[in-house]
């Protein structure tokens, strides 16, 4: 394993892309985050739930715990998942982590803030960190599953078993599922709580709530009241308790979004790899789709060039770059309409076009 440095910008910053690019912030199409482009349709909120303080947050959980189907004792809803990436690495002495070289780097940051020995892993090696697990090397093991940006999706039984491995040496397996409500087949939530396992799901992306601040965690006793205990009194704010029941209750628009996001995300994969293709010899370049956008791995030069011809056409992509390889990753967010499509088509082609 390696230990690499990580990209510190996210996605959505059109102030970023204006300042660069000279385009007027209202008029940029932001394909830079992994956000689903359809929000659940904010409802009314009465006028005592601003007026009052927040009550307990029993029905956001209740309604959380149907939604992801674990047991209701497992889940602490929290003001985003962010909030637990940045104290659980307070709940452990410092020990040996293993992170995703590719992936959300926040988690890295905030274990290495922390003062923990971070070690990276590539979710297409696995049997090295399998090892690592088995021979106790690692105490520690964080999984984005699906990752960001790479798509991977990491097998159930295997993350069961290291949790449980991990577990009986006082470590334990996180699960960042902030990408798994399109496809639940592979999420361990419904396995919590388990000792050694703990899973953190968001509101910001299927549900498209990114700016609610709702995340949860899903764990043991001990974790959850851990971080209860850190949180404090009224961390998520009553109108974001009353909106966040109604989205998690709302079957139907469930059914909707996965529908238009699995129909959006095979026509864009589609578009993109075809168009590209006429740039990079297969091996030279992979197009994958994710659950809420598509990753293109190519040569970092290439990335570069096609991220800022886009730029130049007022579409804003997310660009990783990784100081351990030549290839970088352009990520696309989905599109939302068939202007948005037909746009981003165009673009793509007026650059292959420039290139030929
Ligand atoms: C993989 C992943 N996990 C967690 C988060 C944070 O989500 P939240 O809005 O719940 O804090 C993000 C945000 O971009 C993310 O990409």
């Amino acid at each position: 394993m390696t230990t690499a440095t990580v990209n510190s910008i996210h996605g959505g910053d059109l102030h970023q892309a204006s300042r660069e690019f000279g385009f007027p912030l209202d008029q940029w199409m932001d394909l830079s985050t992994g956000i689903a482009p359809w929000a659940w349709p904010i409802a009314d909120i009465p006028s005592h739930i601003w007026h009052r303080l927040p009550a307990e947050q029993c029905p956001l959980e209740r309604a959380a715990a149907d939604f992801y189907g674990c047991d209701n004792a497992a889940i602490l809803a929290l003001p985003g998942s962010q909030f637990a990436i940045r104290s659980l690495p307070y709940l452990y002495n410092l020990c040996r982590v293993a992170l995703p070289a590719r992936g959300y780097f926040e988690h890295e940051k905030a274990w290495r803030e922390a003062g923990h020995c971070c070690v990276n892993y590539h979710d297409t090696a696995l049997n090295h960190l399998d090892r690592e697990v088995r021979t106790g090397n690692v105490d520690i093991v964080l999984v984005v599953n699906p990752n960001n940006p790479t798509t991977a999706v990491l097998d159930r039984e295997r993350l069961l078993e290291w949790a449980d491995i991990l577990k009986q040496r006082g470590g334990c397996l996180i699960v960042d599922e902030a990408f798994m409500d399109v496809d639940e087949t592979m999420s361990l939530s419904r396995s919590c709580p388990r000792p050694g396992l703990i899973v953190l799901r968001s509101l910001g992306k299927f549900f498209g709530l990114a700016g609610l601040r709702v995340g949860f965690l899903l764990s043991d006793e001990k974790v959850k009241f851990w971080l209860k205990k850190r949180m404090g009194p009224w961390a998520v704010s009553g109108p974001a308790q009353f909106l966040g029941v109604l989205a998690l209750q709302d079957a139907q628009w469930h059914r909707q979004q996965r529908e238009r996001i699995k129909e959006v995300a095979i026509m864009q994969h589609s578009l993109i790899s075809s168009v590209l293709e006429g740039l990079n010899k297969p091996e030279e370049m992979r197009v994958a789709k994710g659950p809420l956008f598509i990753s293109v791995f190519i040569a970092s030069d290439k990335a570069a060039t096609i991220f800022r011809g886009l730029a130049r056409r007022g579409i804003w992509l997310r660009r990783f770059d990784y100081p351990d390889s030549q290839q970088g990753c352009l990520r696309f967010g989905l599109v939302k309409n068939i202007d948005q499509r037909r746009r981003l088509q165009l673009g793509l082609e007026d650059i292959v076009g420039e290139w030929l």
